[in-house]
């Protein structure tokens, strides 16, 4: 089905890079391989599930926006709802599911008498605006800068770097069904995120870290949060963020650690929190040591947060296993498999 809110955002994202290109040659090599990134994950053979996620995109009902909010922790699409409106939109988006990162809302408050539907909730598996509030005081102003966000889900924190004042942010994973949930959240922002002069502020490329042309040093910050832990050679991927950064660029990692000095690091033997691609969990202290290792400067931590069963949950968006499942039911400090309970530092420094 022929995807209106797709090829729109495909042909702005299009014209994003190929306007950076005229001063940065570097993103002429993201778009030699943009055909193909973005046929990929429309391919069946890839993805079986690509044609019907975007196919309930395609179906979402158009509404008449009347403003979005990118810089609220529930990120907000205020548009009146019909009834009819409501149950489509609501039925197309738990297609979807599960919904890990948000929260989301579509809709607007009822007013007194009015024919209009409740709001369209997603409470989502995360309350990621947690984790913003925990990291957004400390970054450098995002005010006029170009953003990367390494493997950014559902894309609710880079609506969030672009509602706090970034030029343009591009959010990269490689899952077909967080694209699509992006794309639909996408279908109702529509224009809301524009430049003054017009064009898409915000964009999502479907691929992994790796699969970016190396050391494109386009972006002033990048972001990498809840991904270190799921690679199997951490060194690598703080070299391919470096080389995203230009110099002097801002790196923002987020990581899962444990207690311990410079040379404590966990290597779960096999699932960690349920989670069997889980690789290395280092100390605060080891991590700091990691990235100045790898290169980088002004290295500091400046948060670490233990990971609530009110900030990670099952909901009604997704209703699958969530953290209470993954912990020692005896001792919430520990995984079932007697590893410490999840927790996660927050490190900024400089290339
Ligand atoms: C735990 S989630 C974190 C999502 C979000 N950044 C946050 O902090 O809430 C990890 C995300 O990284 C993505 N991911 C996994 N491997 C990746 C890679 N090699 N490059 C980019 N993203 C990756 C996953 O698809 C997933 O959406």
């Amino acid at each position: 089905m022929l995807n209106d809110t797709i090829l729109h955002a495909e042909r702005e994202l299009y014209l994003t890079l190929l306007t950076l290109a005229q001063h940065h040659p570097m993103a002429y090599e993201w778009l030699k391989q943009l055909p193909t990134w973005l046929n990929d994950i429309k391919d069946k053979a890839n993805y079986a599930h690509a044609p019907a996620y975007q196919a309930s995109v395609a179906r979402l009902p158009k509404l008449t926006v009347n403003n979005v909010q990118l810089d609220s922790d529930i990120l907000t699409i205020n548009a009146p709802l019909s009834d009819s409106e409501r149950k489509q939109a609501t039925a197309l988006l738990k297609q979807l599911m599960p919904w890990r990162k948000g929260p989301f809302q579509i809709g607007s408050s009822q007013n007194e008498g009015s024919e209009q539907a409740e709001p369209i909730f997603i409470d989502t598996e995360w309350h990621s605006d947690w984790k913003w509030q925990r990291v957004a005081p400390h970054l450098g102003t995002l005010k006029g800068r170009r953003v990367l966000d390494v493997g950014g889900g559902s894309g609710y924190h880079g609506w969030r770097m672009a509602g706090a004042g970034a030029d343009t942010v591009i959010i990269i994973d490689p899952s077909c069904l967080f694209y699509h949930q992006f794309m639909a959240i996408r279908h109702f922002v529509g224009s809301a995120d524009d430049h003054d002069t017009g064009g898409y502020r915000t964009h999502y490329i479907p691929v992994p870290l790796e699969a970016l042309p190396e050391n494109s040093q386009l972006f002033d910050t990048v972001f990498s949060m809840g991904v270190l832990y799921h690679r199997q050679s951490p060194f690598e991927h703080l070299q391919q963020l470096k080389g995203q950064l230009v110099k002097g660029g801002e790196l923002v990692l987020e990581t899962l650690v444990i207690e311990g000095d410079a040379n404590t690091v966990l290597v779960p033997h096999d699932r960690y929190a349920q989670m069997n691609n889980v690789y290395f969990l280092p100390s605060v202290a080891a991590l700091i040591g990691w990235l100045e290792k790898a290169g980088f400067t002004e290295v500091r931590c400046v948060d670490v947060a233990v990971t609530s069963t009110d900030e990670q949950r099952k909901t009604e968006w997704m209703n699958y296993h969530s953290l209470a499942d993954f912990l020692d039911v005896n001792d919430s400090t520990k995984t079932i498999e007697g590893y410490p309970a999840p927790m996660r530092a927050t490190i900024i420094a400089k290339k």
